[in-house]
């Protein structure tokens, strides 16, 4: 058993690169199937999501564009409550077909969120890609129509995710342990 420290936690290995590899694999095919004669424009959500995007672009064989955001969350009036502003979205996303790619959709309130941000800008399509879906978590209904990975609720790091700030480097994905 494969065992780390990070900060004040250890972790345990869980998802080994390969296990990873074939699942990535799995939706890029989908999509190459799915988006066959579309140009669709992967749109990353930072930072999480980097490792996921260049190995999901790699398994691509249709033409497609990337572009990345932040997201940042603030406080809104009562009635909004937090708000998510969308960061570093320079193209036009007008009648684009647009697969958002994200590391973890956990309780689904920040796609949830982003949907709803994007949609005014008026894509064709709006879909999510998401590595790793905790579906005992989600708290609102959001579509993920493409995920590598169902998980239990547990915190993991590794593979693009981190603990506050580290383990981003990490080829596998560990679970903390409790
Ligand atoms: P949501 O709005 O609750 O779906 O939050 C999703 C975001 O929470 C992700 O993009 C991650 O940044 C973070 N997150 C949720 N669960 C984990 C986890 O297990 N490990 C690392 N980050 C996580």
């Amino acid at each position: 058993m494969s065992v780390i420290r990070i900060h004040d936690k250890e972790f345990v290995k869980t998802i080994p690169a390969e296990e990873i590899a074939a699942q990535v694999k799995r939706v890029a095919d989908n999509i190459n199937r799915d988006y066959a004669g579309k140009r669709p424009l992967l749109l990353g959500v930072l930072n999480g999501c980097f490792m996921f995007m260049s190995d999901l672009m790699k398994n691509l064989e249709l033409e497609c564009e990337v572009s990345f955001v932040k997201l940042s969350s603030y406080q809104g009036s009562e009635t909004t409550g937090t708000v998510t502003e969308v960061i570093g979205l320079s193209e036009s996303i007008e009648g684009r077909d647009v697969i958002i790619v994200e590391d973890i959709v956990d309780t689904g309130l920040t796609m949830h969120k982003m949907l709803e941000v994007l949609a005014e800008s008026n894509p064709a399509s709006l879909a999510i890609a998401s590595l790793f879906l905790k579906p005992a978590r989600l708290r609102v209904s959001v579509d993920v129509k493409y995920s590598a990975f169902e998980i239990p609720d547990r915190f993991i790091v590794g593979y693009g995710l981190d603990y506050d700030g580290l383990g981003r480097n990490l080829p596998d994905v560990y679970d903390v342990k409790e």
